[in-house]
């Protein structure tokens, strides 16, 4: 399974024309940034109660989001071994797909059912859906009900 993104990457200043459906993702996704220390990680990042990270190798959203897209189908089953913080079993969900996480720690196994059942809205995929707007099958590849129920699901507690 190989779906063709298509992703609205800014245009370069000295950039001439306008862009007008997007540019095909390449091989090379330097669009993405890691959560790296600092205030990049933001609030995606997972802390402890003294704002320490819980695990230094959490992968962003993001990239979790663009391979579960360009290589699966709604209803797919995806497996992730090393599981960390759980973000790929995040994403599958809000994407409607299945998933299986492996984890050897029991206390990132915690972290990772703590995520699945509290929603954050830092986890909120929907961020990205204008990014990939112009993706011929967008619709088919990302339905996107899972991912409203969340969140409304969540706003109804915080109101
Ligand atoms: C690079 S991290 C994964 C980070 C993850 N992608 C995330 O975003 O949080 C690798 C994880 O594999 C786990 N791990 C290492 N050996 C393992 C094993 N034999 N079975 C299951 N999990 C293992 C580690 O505890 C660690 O959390």
């Amino acid at each position: 399974m190989f779906n063709k993104l298509r992703v609205d990457l800014p245009i370069p200043p000295e950039y001439k024309y306008e862009r007008v459906n997007g540019v095909y993702l390449t091989d090379v996704w330097d669009d993405i940034r890691e959560l790296t220390s600092g205030y990049f990680a933001g609030d995606e990042a997972i802390r402890d109660a003294k704002g320490n990270r819980v695990h230094t190798q959490q992968s962003p959203i993001a990239l979790l989001l663009r391979i579960i897209l360009v290589s699966t189908m709604p209803g797919d089953t995806v497996l992730d071994p090393f599981s960390g913080t759980g973000v790929t079993l995040v994403v599958a969900y809000q994407l409607g797909r299945n998933s299986i996480g492996v984890e050897i720690d029991p206390d990132y196994v915690r972290i990772i059912a703590s995520r699945l059942n509290d929603f954050r809205h830092a986890d909120d995929i929907m961020k990205y859906y204008n990014y990939y707007r112009h993706t011929k099958n967008l619709k088919e590849i990302w339905r996107t009900d899972k991912a409203s129920v969340i969140v409304e699901e969540k706003q109804m507690e915080l109101f």
